[in-house]
């Protein structure tokens, strides 16, 4: 598997970046090249075979996806491209105090792309703002071994 790496990023307020830009840092570290992808303005065929992808989005409304990550949602719907051969990882932000929608942005995502054939490695890392650990600490962490399983993956 090759050492690129894209991360896509669904945020309201920023968070999500701030959690991209730290797991850029412990994957470049780690050797790979990382590319952070904010998901306005992205395309479907933006996503091609080749770098792992890492799915970063929050949830808002009621469970819904942030708006700047809305249409790509939408068009990769709409599109529904065969991603077979595409290997990606959830790192989902929520709040439980949503019990009921939590963390349904990077589910929806995580949901959508194994529906068009992709492949999951690693399990969803789910954040919950509501917990008092700093979502960029539990991204980093999770980032490393999700990578090094990965790589033992391919
Ligand atoms: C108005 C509002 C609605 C939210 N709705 C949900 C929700 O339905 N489910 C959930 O798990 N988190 C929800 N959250 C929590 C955010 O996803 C969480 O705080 C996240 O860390 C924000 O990341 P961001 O700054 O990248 O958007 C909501 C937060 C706000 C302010």
């Amino acid at each position: 598997m090759s050492n690129e790496v894209k991360i896509l990023v669904g945020t309201m307020t920023g968070t999500a970046e701030l959690v991209a830009d730290e797991i850029v840092d412990v994957l470049e570290d780690k050797g790979a090249d990382v590319e952070v992808l904010l998901m306005d303005n992205l395309k479907p065929d933006a996503l091609t075979t080749g770098p792992l992808y890492i799915i970063c989005t929050s949830t808002y409304g009621q469970g819904d996806i942030p708006d700047n990550a809305q249409d790509f949602y939408e068009a990769l719907e709409a599109a529904a491209p065969d991603l077979s051969g595409l290997h990606y990882g959830v790192f989902a932000l929520g709040d439980r105090t949503y019990m009921q929608t939590f963390c349904f942005g990077g589910k929806k995502f995580d949901e959508l792309f194994a529906k068009l054939g992709a492949k999951r490695l690693g399990d969803r890392r789910e954040h919950d703002a509501s917990s008092g650990e700093l979502p960029e600490d539990v991204a980093a962490e999770w980032a490393e071994e999700w990578y090094e399983g990965s790589l033992a993956a391919a």
